[in-house]
């Protein structure tokens, strides 16, 4: 037998009106705050990565899915969505027209990690892109679409913010935590000290515990802000006064991706242990610039949907319960499943949720299977229907027996007006 790849995970038929429940509320959530849908590939050039998520970050140096296509083209499977979204707002110019552009998306993206729960190598993510506003209201908006998507679907989680500044004054702070960071060099872990090299402020996202240990003395970011980043800052914090929108400030959160600027932050959830982190973003007014577009200002956020999920079940909220079918057709013998085929077909043309059995099943095993499904209403189609004529045209008028599956109790319904019927039962 060959098994799933590592990392990744089905969605079982039974429980993907859950994914469609919380893709459903996502998508409302994002129209409520006049956001479009925006669809990328799902495989892009190697290289818009590398420009865009930074090449020193994890998600870069060991994560991507990269390969050569049959052209021998370096090609690599999504690892997030904002480059991709960046790409496709710059090569088709909508920074030309009216700003600023809200979009979001639903995508599968791929990092080859190390698997364990809330953590995949095939995950799935909502994103949110906001380009071309550079006020501190645009990153508050977004903060509060995160915040309201959250709420609506039942999640308690805190909301952590912080500013990385600019790249003025993170020169100021890379210097700083270089100073704070070489006498503690021997006790870092290795990827560490190319960060220490490279770009020190990786060095406060290591996972490593002797690292964490070293980093949680060192210096603060907010304190090496210049002036228009501690202005934008301060902003951000009265815009969320304004949204109601309670928050945490963490100096520590630098977020895994270099393309950052300014504004970042994070929900995390206390339910599901080590990946609580349910949805993280930020400001990155330099990536549009650094992908070769007229500079353009960008904030927004990615939600992980299975954490989402996860996070749900944990804490046992609960989602509306899957549609279930209206009405079952039941045949006593062959010749009568025959007509509860043709009419459940027809009752579907009619738009109503209807099933028959297609296993040759006796009266009493499709009763049994009626239940299983959890169907309203039984219909059964016996010879007295068929020799009423009942059931020679699905237009034909003629009373049926409709049997109530709660109560057990029977009605007689034209199946002219059984479509009619069957909805108004669905509304009550
Ligand atoms: P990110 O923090 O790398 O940001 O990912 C966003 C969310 O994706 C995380 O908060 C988490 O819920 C989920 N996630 C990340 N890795 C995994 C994994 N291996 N398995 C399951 N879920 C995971 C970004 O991707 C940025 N593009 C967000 C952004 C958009 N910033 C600005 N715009």
């Amino acid at each position: 037998m060959i098994n799933i790849p590592k990392g990744t995970k089905d969605v079982l038929p039974a429980d993907a009106y859950r994914w469609q429940y919380v893709e459903g509320v996502a998508r409302e959530t994002a129209k409520l705050y006049n956001l479009k849908e925006i669809r990328t590939p799902v495989f892009e050039h190697t290289e818009l990565f590398l420009r865009g998520v930074g090449d020193t970050t994890d998600i870069v140096t060991k994560e991507m899915y990269t390969f050569r296509d049959k052209g021998d083209r370096s090609i690599t499977l999504k690892p997030e969505g904002t480059a991709g979204a960046a790409r496709s707002f710059i090569e088709n110019g909508l920074g030309n027209g009216v700003l600023p552009v809200k979009m979001y998306y639903v995508t599968p993206v791929f990092r080859y990690e190390r698997p364990q729960a809330g953590r995949l190598r095939e995950f799935h993510q909502f994103g949110v892109e906001v380009f071309g506003a550079k006020g501190a209201d645009a990153d508050a908006e977004v903060i509060s679409l995160a915040d309201s998507l959250l709420k609506r679907l039942g999640l308690k989680v805190k909301l952590r913010i912080n500013s990385i500044g600019c790249p003025s004054c993170r020169a100021a702070y890379n210097k700083a935590l270089k100073e704070y960071f070489a006498p503690h060099l021997d006790g870092l872990c290795y990827d560490c000290k190319a960060r220490f090299e490279k770009n020190p402020l990786r060095l406060l996202d290591c996972k490593e515990e002797e690292c964490r240990k070293i980093n949680a003395h060192a210096p603060s970011i907010l304190d090496y802000l210049c002036p228009e980043c501690a202005e934008h800052f301060e902003a951000l914090k009265a815009y969320l006064a304004l949204a109601g929108i309670e928050y945490e400030i963490d100096p520590r959160i630098v977020r895994g991706l270099d393309y950052y600027t300014r504004t970042v932050f994070e929900f995390v959830s206390d339910d599901i242990g080590a990946q609580g982190t349910v949805c993280g973003g930020g400001r990155y007014d330099g990536l549009i610039g650094e992908l070769g577009g007229a500079p353009a200002p960008a904030v927004g956020f990615a939600a992980g949907i299975e954490r989402l999920l996860l996070v749900m079940e944990s804490t046992g909220v609960k989602i509306p319960e899957e549609e279930k079918p209206l009405v079952y057709f039941a045949g006593m013998d062959a010749e009568c499943r025959k007509k509860a085929f043709a009419l459940t077909i027809a009752l579907r043309h009619a738009g109503i949720y209807a099933e028959t059995d297609h296993m040759e099943r006796s009266i009493k095993a499709q009763f049994k299977y009626a239940d299983k499904i959890k169907a309203g209403k039984v219909i059964i189609l016996g010879e007295e229907e068929l020799d009423s004529g009942v059931c020679q045209n699905e237009l034909q008028e003629g009373a049926m027996s409709v049997k109530c599956m709660a109560s057990s109790e029977s009605e007689k319904v034209d199946f002219s007006s059984a479509a009619e019927y069957f909805r108004k039962k669905k509304g009550e």
